[in-house]
């Protein structure tokens, strides 16, 4: 929440995450939380290596769902 915003609430460093379950599924989330560039060759991302994998797939179950279709 420093950098991101949903619904309104956070920061704005990185882009509001409130549609990213329409640009990326669960396991993405998760692969771009421990390694961005893994995911986007051109992300500016800072790895986030301290959130443990539970806790990745619990950021990136809830993240995936937030979307118009998703
Ligand atoms: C567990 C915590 C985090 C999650 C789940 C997360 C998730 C994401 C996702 C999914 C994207 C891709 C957005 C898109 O392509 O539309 C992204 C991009 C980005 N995030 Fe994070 N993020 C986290 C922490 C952070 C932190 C702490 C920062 C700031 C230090 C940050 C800064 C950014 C920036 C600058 C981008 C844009 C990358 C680019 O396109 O160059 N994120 N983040």
């Amino acid at each position: 929440m420093s950098c991101h915003s949903i619904g309104g609430a956070g920061g704005g460093t990185g882009p509001a995450l409130d549609t990213i379950g329409d640009k990326y599924d669960a396991e993405t989330i998760a692969r771009y939380i421990g390694d961005p560039t893994s995911v986007d060759p051109g992300s500016h991302m800072p790895a986030q290596a301290e959130v443990s994998q539970e806790d990745r797939e619990a950021i990136s179950g809830f993240l995936a769902k937030q979307g118009g279709d998703s």
